[in-house]
């Protein structure tokens, strides 16, 4: 393959934009500069950009350990997006699967991976979501009976689907649900007469939010782990 068209699958860019770094010396085959985009590129060739070497991409799975204040979106006006926290070549072509609102914190799946997505985030596919909640008031036992059965969220046709409550404390719990309505968590709390004010997600499917990650950091996701969703 052409450098110039290397550059550009590799790097999600033009290839008048490669043109642009080749011309401005920025990229190096087998540790030389090389600015002619004609060049032939072939698998046992290194080819550097700002000192990383890039490989043709295949799909890409991160778990990313969200903090607070950061948005799922690629744009907002006002929040930092979860995008600007990767260290990665174009991360524009990367999406959340099941976002997590700004407030909330943990797990926090990324790919560009379509189809795998979609296994997680599609009501077809049931998928469990663990949530560490905190809440305003006490906790009812009853409401873990109330969630089992379904509650009935404002302006929702339907009942939730059965949802497993763990009563933690007498203000925290873990929330066990399969669906991923929108803000779903908060509304079957305030269904309830409760509000949540921390949420934490700490599990998707039967991947665990990495207790080594800090807030704001990232690893990609093992073999395993990417398969678990296709079962
Ligand atoms: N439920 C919510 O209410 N918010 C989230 O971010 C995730 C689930």
């Amino acid at each position: 393959m052409r450098l110039d068209k290397f550059l550009s699958t590799t790097l999600g860019i033009t290839r008048k934009e490669a043109g642009k770094l080749l011309k401005n010396k920025e990229i190096e085959v087998n540790g030389e500069i090389v600015k002619n985009g004609s060049l032939k590129v072939t698998d046992d060739c290194d080819v550097e950009f700002n000192g990383r070497t890039l490989s043709f991409m295949g799909p890409r799975y991160f778990m990313l350990n969200k903090p607070q204040g950061f948005v799922c979106s690629h744009v907002d006006d006002y929040n930092p997006t979860v995008f600007v926290l990767l260290d990665e070549v174009s991360p524009e072509k990367l999406h959340v699967a099941g976002r997590l609102d700004g407030d909330t914190t943990g797990l926090v799946l990324l790919t560009d991976d379509g189809q795998w997505s979609h296994r997680i985030t599609s009501p077809r596919h049931v998928c469990e979501k663990v949530y560490y909640v905190e809440l305003a008031d006490p906790v009812a036992e009853d409401v873990a009976t109330a969630f089992a059965e379904g509650v009935q969220l404002r302006g929702e046709k339907d009942l939730t689907r059965p949802a497993k409550l763990d009563i933690l404390g007498e203000r925290e719990a873990l929330i066990t649900i399969s669906e991923g309505k929108y803000h779903q968590v908060k509304r079957m709390f305030a269904a309830v007469g409760n509000k949540v004010v921390a949420l934490h997600r700490e599990q998707i499917g039967s991947v665990e939010l990495d207790e080594d990650l800090e807030p704001g950091e990232y690893r990609p996701l093992s073999e395993e782990e990417i398969a678990s969703f296709l079962k």
